[in-house]
């Protein structure tokens, strides 16, 4: 039976990835400076429209980087979305800052204003504010700016999910003070492993290309004032990512059309909700998500199981940090302190659903029908 991927990596049928890497090799430009990394670096900032963007080892580097350029240091409080993958956090822990977490909202699965307001409330002078934006779907952007700006506090994009979504015509990523992507092997695009940091701030962006080459001084020789990391992208990554830039576009539409025949698929099964993008944005749809309604009988498991005996990948929705054992200890913000989190509930009742862009119409049909047949149909 064929295997069916949650998201696997899908390179180019022009095969644009294998000529730049064979670029990089043929001028032996094998290691991390180099023209693809330059033109990667170009590709992005030119489709964010944002001025400048340093490409790293990985997304979970460009959030590292980033918090150290907003100034983040020991015990400085960080608010970070509740509901995302463990790297928005991990970093502010390697700089022995304290991450304090904020409740999701049911409208976009995000960090709820109404929550990062009551978290103010509690802790008025955190350093930074880190959003992710779950599965490509936009966080309310317009109210946790106004929010932020009030306070005086910077964004940090986590927009390793979200490349291609747009929130009000612009896309993710460019709303922060930086942002970081990630071209993990499971994004809508990769280069098996990278990342990159994004900002209008050209001085921000200058200062992290220099701690991710080591921090080396100007000097003839090796001289070092700050400490360095090696965090740099690699040219023939470089050269995958130039490659995949080519079809992100056509990424985003696969990853829409598999969303919008999901949910048609699904619509008359009264117990799934499938949530409807807002009318001021635009998802690249990285995850299709669905939510069992509390009522019903059928559990996430149950859809999970039946499509793994069939050789077919899902996954329950993301488990939220402040459930998290190594993060049980640090402070979690609700609307309401009495009630039970949002993010908890879309975690026990939620499944991300194969969104392989490489899937044939075929595959997602084979897969309808067995998230149908727990239903009987
Ligand atoms: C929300 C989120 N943040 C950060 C990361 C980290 O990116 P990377 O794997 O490139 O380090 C990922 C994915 O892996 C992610 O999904």
């Amino acid at each position: 039976m064929k295997k069916i991927y949650l998201a696997s990596p899908h390179m180019s049928d022009e095969k644009y990835e294998e000529n730049f890497v064979k670029e990089a090799f043929e001028t032996n430009w094998l290691s991390t400076v180099g023209e693809n990394i330059n033109k990667f670096e170009e590709n992005v900032k030119e489709y964010l429209n944002i001025n400048s963007a340093v490409a790293l080892s990985s997304g979970t580097a460009a959030i590292h980087l980033g918090l150290k350029a907003l100034g983040v240091k020991k015990d400085d409080i960080v608010f970070v979305s509740d509901l995302t993958f463990s790297a928005s956090v991990n970093p502010i822990i390697y700089e022995n800052a304290i991450p304090v977490f904020i409740d999701s909202e049911y409208e976009t699965w995000n960090m709820s204003p109404k929550a990062l307001e009551k978290a103010f409330e509690k802790y008025p002078k955190p350093k930074v504010v880190i959003i992710a934006h779950l599965y490509g779907r936009a966080s309310k952007m317009d109210e946790i700016i106004n929010i932020c700006n009030k306070h005086n506090v910077p964004i940090l994009e986590d927009a390793a999910e979200g490349l291609g979504s747009k929130y009000k015509d612009k896309y993710l990523g460019t709303f922060g003070k930086c942002a970081a992507l990630s071209f993990n092997g499971n994004k809508i695009i990769t280069t098996t492993g990278g990342g990159m940091l994004v900002s209008d701030d050209e001085k921000l962006i200058e200062k992290v290309r220099f701690w991710s080459t080591q921090s080396k001084d100007k000097a003839r020789h090796y001289q070092h004032s700050e400490i360095g990391y090696n965090y740099r992208m690699s040219n023939v990554l470089a050269g995958i990512g130039r490659g995949q830039m080519k079809v992100l576009n056509q990424r985003v539409s696969k990853k829409r059309e598999i969303f919008d025949t999901y949910k048609k698929a699904f619509k008359d099964i009264e117990e799934i909700e499938m949530t409807d993008e807002k009318t001021y944005e635009k998802s690249n749809r990285w995850l299709s998500t669905l939510l069992i309604k509390e009522n019903s009988k059928i559990k996430p498991i149950d859809i999970i199981e039946s499509l793994e005996k069939e050789n077919i990948e899902s996954r329950p929705v993301w488990k939220p940090m402040h459930m998290q054992p190594i993060f049980e200890k640090y402070d979690f913000i609700k609307i309401k302190k009495d009630e039970k989190s949002v993010g908890e509930h879309l975690f026990n009742r939620g499944v991300c659903l194969p969104s392989d862009t490489k899937m044939t119409q075929e595959d997602i049909k084979r897969v309808i029908k067995i998230v149908m047949s727990n239903w009987g149909r």
